[in-house]
């Protein structure tokens, strides 16, 4: 073994964290003739040591001080694993100013300062890398930045959450409810204690703000990503997609148009023959579209121990080749443009709509006439065979419209009288 060293620190001993440290343990032999030395982790950052140690024979490395790291010249990596706004932030601008390299996964951060702490980055001359960040163990944010350099990118979506997509997959091909879906996620461990950035599409959003201020060379933070989760989808919407030849999955989508970027989260039907519609389980995927590439499709697990610790130790590696090169901060923010982001009211999308009418003639010429005088085209029209209490089901099916028309159309037929419940809209993917 040769005797450099690079010395990090950890900040956050949970499953990430943990999982990092099995992880460099796992490549401890390989890892001086993959990157020229030997990764130490010098620190660990934790809030209760004797809670942390039951992880870790070595009870040194634990320190409850955060000056005990950001004072040690040794330390040239901070690897924040802690997540949240605040202390993260603070410590995270403390070492790149400290001249200390930066990896995180916490993308709740980076949605919304990551502009702050690339310009600090910058400034002082390290790297901030955050590739956990979006789709754990899927590389998607190097892949974007070099390898994909070469194109202007016009579309990145995908599923970005495992919860969301595990439950769906289960209404899907089990016919649960979602109560007793989220029920099943959450007994396996793949909902957290608190479901509610999964289930309401926030996770989701901070990804897709990361996602599109990176391929788009334009910063997009959260605020500007519209959300929408999936507690209202019933395994009626989605048998009946599943009629109609398309699934529902829980999509993140970023696209770069003439007007301006179109960044939202919401549930939508998918053909069953897009590759994204047999994405299951609680796997993400991610799919680009740029002008030299095409398409391509970035396929994997997006989150748990082992493999979000893959690509955080995937950027350790880097930045230690770049210590080494004396490189670092070579490739810092990208986002060289300012494009404006849409309003979602100003998107083109098609729409699904499940509503109960009342079962006489002239009812669906009412609403087509609403349709039309809010230039809503309807591609598909069926009524269901379910007749209850003199209410007959239809489902409906729009062309691309404006949301903004679409909606004033949905008012003006939620207010009709022969209009009993409106009971589901979801929008369809399409280009
Ligand atoms: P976690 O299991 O909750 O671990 C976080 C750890 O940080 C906990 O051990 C916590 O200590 C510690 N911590 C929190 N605040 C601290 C502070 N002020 N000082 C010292 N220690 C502190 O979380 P995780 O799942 O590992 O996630 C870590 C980061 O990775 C988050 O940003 C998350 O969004 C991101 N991420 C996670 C996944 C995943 O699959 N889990 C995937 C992609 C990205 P206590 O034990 O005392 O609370
Ligand atoms: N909670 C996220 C998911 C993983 O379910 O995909 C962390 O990003």
């Amino acid at each position: 073994m040769s005797d450099k060293v690079v010395y990090a620190a950890l900040l956050g001993f949970g499953t990430v964290g943990t999982g990092v440290y099995k992880v460099l343990k796992n490549q401890e032999k390989e890892m001086t003739a993959k990157v020229g030395c030997q990764v130490i982790i010098k620190k660990i950052l934790v809030r209760n040591i004797e809670k942390a140690s039951s992880k870790l024979e070595d009870a040194s490395l634990f320190t409850t001080q955060w000056t005990d790291i950001i004072n040690d010249p040794d330390i040239q990596i901070v690897i924040e694993l802690m997540g949240g706004i605040s202390p993260a932030k603070e410590y995270i601008l403390d070492a790149l100013k400290a001249g200390k390299n930066v990896v995180t996964a916490n993308k709740d951060l980076i949605a919304v300062h990551g502009h702050e702490l690339l310009e600090t980055a910058h400034a002082n001359k390290v790297d901030f890398l955050f590739e956990a960040a979006v789709a754990g163990g899927i590389p998607i944010i190097r892949p974007l930045k070099q390898c994909l350099a070469g194109n202007h990118m016009t579309e990145v979506m995908g599923i970005i959450n495992g919860t969301t997509n595990f439950i769906l997959t289960k209404m899907s091909q089990e016919g649960m409810e979602f109560k007793d879906a989220l029920d099943l996620a959450t007994e396996l461990g793949y909902a957290e204690a608190d479901p509610t950035a999964d289930i309401e599409g926030l996770d989701a959003g901070r990804k897709v703000a990361i996602l599109a201020s990176v391929a788009f060379n334009s910063r997009v933070v959260f605020d500007d990503v519209y959300t929408e989760g999936i507690a209202k989808i019933t395994s009626k919407d989605i048998r009946y997609a599943r009629e109609m030849g398309c699934d529902i999955k829980l999509l993140g989508v970023a696209r770069n148009t003439e007007d301006g970027i179109e960044a939202y989260v919401c549930p939508m039907l998918i053909p069953s023959s897009h590759p994204l519609a047999s994405v299951n389980d609680s796997y993400n995927a991610v799919f680009v579209h740029g002008d030299a590439v095409e398409d391509a499709m970035f396929f994997g697990r997006g989150a748990g121990e082992l493999p979000t610790a893959s690509a955080v130790v995937g950027d350790i590696f880097d930045i230690v080749r770049n210590i080494q090169a004396g490189c670092c901060g070579r490739i810092g923010c990208t986002c060289f443009k300012e494009i404006p982001v849409k309003k979602m009211e100003d998107t083109h999308n098609s729409y699904f709509i499940r509503l109960k009418v009342e079962d006489r003639c002239g009812v669906l010429a009412e609403m087509t006439a609403i349709f039309a005088k809010y230039q809503v085209s309807v591609a598909q029209i069926i009524q269901k065979d379910t007749k209850i209490e003199g209410c007959a089901e239809v489902v409906v099916i729009t062309e691309q419209v404006r949301e903004g028309d679409f909606r004033t159309a949905m008012d003006e037929i939620r207010n009709r009288e022969s209009v009993r419940k409106v009971s589901s809209i979801i929008r369809v993917y399409g280009k």
